[in-house]
């Protein structure tokens, strides 16, 4: 038995055994930031050849102009510094191995992003220092945590340049974020104003065939209660948002329009500023929501620039805790929604028969807020001002035309989403012949290199593409060059074995794959 096969029976063992704050304030003028934003008119840049010598390939002597950025900051992340895997795939530390080891390259950040040590610092000095509860103690601890939560509140503000302190509403999330809004939307009781924002019948919600199910079905929750029509963009050929087609579907009943930023799967950078345009003139009465779950964390999102009026995004995937994210609005729409979920802090006064609410952010920030996650997002967005958002998103677009040009160069990959050259965000979902991406992704797992396999939270975009299931590797800025070379070798290798095996190409499933495991 070869050593791939032996950590392939190993690890299809493992999988079988696994099997209120009232006044606005404005921001300064310090704390706001260039409004620039993510958008497809930016240069993409070019992957160009740096030798002469057509022995060797391209990519070896090819150097990344900031190669820096990724030096720099590796010993911020230890879990990327000291993770390896042993010769039979198993996770050990670094430190105390022994024997050959591998090292993790971590292709999963779309997923979820890592951590720096700032991070995890800021969250134990919360707990091991000012533990406490927010807004509602009369002792010091309480104001020193009520403190450093606003004060998470007001760097996110800053962040993405809300025109005040009162838009930013923390969530668990982006999913309960958009979830936020559309229930809010959907709220049918005659118990609350008639003039705060609803749907009724026959409204029309777009949406496009490309969301995460994060934003397909809230909204299909919300058509559901109201009677309110979904429709969604169809999927462009090339992966590309078809503003054509999203045209034709705006009219005077379009009451709600929700898109992504960039897509989880195909990189897409969408043109928010055109799909703006055409709201804003064909459905005049819309309110436009953006899904930045896959922008905020690598590029200067601006949201007074943007123009839209609801975003949406996840701490997690930019260097902050698990469990928060948050929701922005613009503040006379989010006092128009009616309130999400009902409990303490979320009032002004409550009376046996009824209650009165506050206003945002307090009205969606039922209960015991996220207040440790918060202050570890509010130390995540001073680590990413830190190095430059600037710098971090020209670096990823760099790496990301490298690992779309080295993975279109793999015999057998297909690489969904727009064509080498057109600037696309730095991951790359792909499909590869007669191998199951399951299969490939244990694989490679089993070299130590995390990358994601399945839907990706994208059934409908699978579908359109035809397929099941994809393999998909994202970056941040930790990435470096030789990840990608690590990657590109070892999926090389895994492509070669499943090769070499029979049936590896078997019929079966809707798209054709069969996974071996
Ligand atoms: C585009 C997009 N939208 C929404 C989400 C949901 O984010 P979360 O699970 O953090 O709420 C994700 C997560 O992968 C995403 O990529």
């Amino acid at each position: 038995m070869t050593n791939k096969q032996s950590v392939a029976i190993a690890f299809a063992t493992l999988a079988v055994e696994a099997l209120s704050f009232s006044t606005p304030l404005p921001l300064s003028s310090q704390q706001r930031r260039p409004a620039l934003s993510l958008s497809v008119s930016q240069s993409t840049p070019t992957i160009a050849k740096s030798s002469e010598n057509d022995d060797v390939p391209w990519w070896k002597e090819f150097q990344l102009n900031d190669a820096a950025l990724p030096a720099s900051v590796l010993s911020d992340f230890p879990i990327l510094t000291d993770t390896s895997f042993n010769s039979e795939g198993q996770l050990i530390n670094a430190a105390t191995a022994e024997g050959e080891t591998k090292r993790l390259i971590y292709l999963d950040s779309a997923a979820t992003s890592q951590k720096p040590t700032a991070v995890t610092d800021a969250l134990t000095n919360y707990y091991v220092k000012y533990n406490s509860n927010v807004h509602r103690g009369a002792h010091a601890l309480s104001r020193e945590a009520t403190s450093l939560y606003e004060q998470a509140r007001d760097k996110v503000c800053s962040f993405i340049n809300t025109f005040n302190r009162n838009e930013i509403v923390f969530t668990s999330g982006a999913t309960e974020a958009i979830n936020l809004v559309a229930s809010s939307l959907s709220c049918t009781s005659s118990y609350y104003e008639k003039d705060w924002m609803r749907l009724v019948e026959g409204d029309e919600i777009i949406i496009s065939e490309a969301e995460h199910h994060s934003n397909i079905v809230p909204w299909q929750m919300a058509a559901a209660k109201t009677g309110a029509v979904l429709k969604y963009v169809p999927l462009r050929s090339d992966g590309e948002f078809d503003l054509k087609a999203f045209e034709e579907l705006l009219s005077p009943k379009t009451k709600f329009v929700s898109v992504q930023h960039v897509s989880n799967v195909m990189g897409t950078i969408n043109p928010v500023a055109s799909i703006v345009k055409l709201v804003r003139s064909k459905s005049p009465e819309a309110k436009i929501m953006l899904d930045a779950c896959q922008s905020v964390p690598h590029t200067i999102v601006d949201v007074q620039t943007l123009d839209v009026d609801f975003l949406a995004a996840s701490g997690h995937k930019m260097c902050g805790p698990t469990g928060i994210g948050f929701l922005w609005g613009r503040e006379s729409l989010l006092n128009k929604l009616a309130p999400y979920m009902g409990g303490g802090e979320m009032i002004d006064q409550v009376f046996m028969e009824n209650s009165t609410y506050a206003p945002a952010p307090a009205r969606f920030e039922a209960g015991t807020p996220p207040i440790a996650q918060a202050v570890g997002l509010g130390s995540a967005i001073d680590y990413l001002n830190k190095i430059g958002m600037e710098r971090i998103h020209d670096y990823e677009m760099e790496l990301a035309q490298y690992l779309h040009k080295r993975l279109n160069d793999v015999k057998g990959v297909t690489v969904l989403g727009p064509p080498v050259g057109v600037e696309r965000a730095a991951l790359c979902a792909f499909v590869c012949d007669g191998v199951h991406p399951s299969d490939l992704s244990t694989f490679l797992d089993g070299e130590g290199v995390a990358i994601r396999a399945g839907h990706h939270c994208c059934q409908p975009l699978h579908r359109a593409l035809g397929y099941s299931h994809s393999a998909r590797a994202s970056l941040y800025f930790y990435n470096t060059k030789e990840d990608v070379d690590g990657f590109i070798r070892v999926l090389e290798e895994t492509l070669d074995f499943f090769r070499g095996l029979e049936g590896g190409d078997e019929e079966g499933e809707e798209d054709g794959f069969v996974p071996l495991f």
